[in-house]
């Protein structure tokens, strides 16, 4: 089965409930198999892949983010939506927000974070400088307008390993650093995609404020609470992308590593 367009589900959105004649299929990749639902909306076809497994099995440190990425390019996917639960790092960003993040610092520790091993794979020095599609964050901010849905544009993503949440002490460097939101998904998911020359952008909703600007211990079940509370919003925000999005590519994505960074 094909689809252009993919989203890859984060915590709180797990099935391909919003489309029709959803069918799942396993991708076997290069790294493992994948299990991709395919359905409809509106004509458009689409391939869903929750990021921690349907049931949230997968922590982010050991989620397979190649075999993940390298299964919706294997099906045809050009543009990919993430979604992503954040913790905030400013008392203006508040827990129920969406911000289509534009930047991301890096504190991962464990992750294969590229495709080109060496060897016959090559090395690629990709460019990261715009590292979420410019195009496709744009086409959503207008989806956002058109579906009266308040959305933030711009803001940076502090991607930490996890699973445990951060110290206030890490929450006041990462601020102090320039990072607004703390997640632990979007690396090396970003990077992977671009080296796979796709475009992709990620829809961030702010679940809670990181810890230490919140005075309470943090919980799963705070961040799945403020997803489930938003989650209709959320939804419509997506199913109107689904039928929105068009197959233009105006981005450099798709030349990411013939133009500017195989060696
Ligand atoms: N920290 C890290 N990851 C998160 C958080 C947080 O506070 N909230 C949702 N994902």
């Amino acid at each position: 089965m094909e689809a252009t367009v993919g989203i890859i589900g984060g915590t709180g959105v797990y099935d391909a409930s919003v489309l029709e004649d959803v069918k799942q299929e396993p991708i076997l990749t290069d790294y493992g198999e994948v299990v991709i639902q395919f359905g409809t909306y509106q004509g458009k076809r689409v391939a869903f892949l929750a990021r921690h497994g349907v049931g949230h099995t997968l922590p982010p440190h050991l989620i397979n983010y190649r075999a993940n990425i390298q299964a919706l390019k294997q099906v045809g996917v050009q543009k990919i939506i993430a979604t992503a639960a954040v913790g905030s790092l400013n008392e203006e960003l508040r827990p129920g927000q969406f911000i289509l993040i534009d930047q991301f610092i890096d504190f991962t520790k464990s992750r294969a974070s590229t495709f080109y091993e060496g060897g016959e794979q090559g090395v690629v020095h990709v460019d990261m400088t715009t590292p979420y599609c410019t195009a496709l964050t744009a086409e959503l901010k207008g989806v956002a307008s058109k579906a009266k849905v308040d959305i933030g544009v711009g803001g940076t993503y502090v991607c930490t390993e996890g699973p445990r949440f951060e110290t206030p002490a890490e929450i006041k460097m990462y601020a102090q650093l320039g990072g607004n939101l703390v997640g632990m998904t979007s690396v090396p998911e970003v990077v992977l995609a671009r080296e796979a020359q796709m475009c992709y952008a990620t829809v961030a909703m702010v679940t809670n404020y990181a810890a230490g600007i919140s005075q309470s211990p943090l919980t799963h079940k705070e961040v799945v609470e403020t997803m489930d509370s938003n989650r209709e919003k959320f939804k419509k925000f997506i199913m109107e992308a689904i039928s929105s999005i068009t197959e233009e590519r105006p981005c450099s994505c798709s030349k990411a590593i013939d133009e500017l960074g195989k060696f």
